[in-house]
């Protein structure tokens, strides 16, 4: 009956498939199939996340990206600053070997160029009827240590008030050996006075300094915020001592633009 079945079933294939011999598959060709397919798979994978990668890197077509080449690394430079209090710029004291007295009794003294120009300005002065008289020159830390506080003391001002007139220690012109304060022996009243510029020798100066390469340091209104000073005279007849002064003045300027721009 078993056979009966059999063969009738073997009836219900059509004669045309009858002779396609049906085996089943060897377990070899098996595996090679399902190798085959893992790796197509695999392949399609990849595939897909290459794509998907492209996708998402690649601009939009509407949007237009700019490749700028990218610099080097550098790091960026600290912004030089310099130090400041209450306007004063610092300055570094003289050597003693570097300065010359411009007084009889040496008491006075200026930087050797400096020394030379202001004694030619005294004695052109002189010819013209002006005394250009020292009053004070070259400066050390510690003399300046004593005019900015015992003299506060004695005057008993606070010190920023102090500071307007006199620099504290270390941030004075005058150690510098190239500031010089002039008075009118004529008028000696005047010394160190803001009426010391009504005299002949601050008008004298004013039209003839700039030959001897000496300037005012404290103008009316000069930006350090320093009371005028008429007498306060620098020289800045050379590289050193231009170097001295404008080098101090870039620096400050710079560090104060650039706390406006960070404020
Ligand atoms: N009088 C000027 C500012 C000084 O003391 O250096
Ligand atoms: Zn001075």
């Amino acid at each position: 009956m078993n056979q009966k079945k059999q063969q009738g079933s073997l009836e219900d294939i059509p004669e045309a498939l009858r002779d396609i011999p049906i085996s089943p598959p060897s377990s070899s060709s098996l595996n090679l199939k399902w190798i085959m397919l893992g790796l197509a798979g695999v392949i399609m994978v990849v595939l897909a996340i290459l794509g998907i990668m492209r996708l998402v890197s690649s601009p939009s077509p509407t949007t237009t990206v700019s490749v700028e080449p990218t610099p080097p690394s550098t790091p960026t430079p600290e912004p030089e600053t310099v130090e400041n209090i209450l306007g004063h710029l610092p300055y570094e004291e003289a050597d003693p070997s570097q300065l010359k007295a411009i007084t009889n009794d040496g008491r006075i003294k200026l930087r050797k160029k400096a020394a030379d120009r202001f004694l030619q300005m005294q004695r052109d002065a002189r010819t013209n009827g002006i005394i250009l008289t020292p009053i004070s020159g070259f400066r050390t830390v510690k003399e300046q240590e004593y005019l900015f506080f015992e003299i506060k003391r004695q005057r008993n001002q606070d010190t920023r008030k102090r500071a307007e007139v006199s620099a504290p220690p270390k941030y004075s012109e005058h150690h510098t050996g190239y500031a010089i304060d002039i008075g009118d022996g004529q008028v000696p009243a005047t010394n160190l006075s803001e009426k010391f510029e009504q005299t002949p020798a601050f008008r004298w100066l004013e039209n003839n300094a700039a030959k001897y390469s000496f300037e005012l340091s404290f103008p009316p209104n000069n930006p350090q915020g320093i009371s005028y000073e008429p007498w306060h005279w620098r020289y800045v007849g050379d590289a050193d001592s231009l170097k001295t002064f404008y080098e101090a003045q870039q620096l400050q300027n710079k560090s104060s633009s650039q706390e406006n721009t960070v404020n």
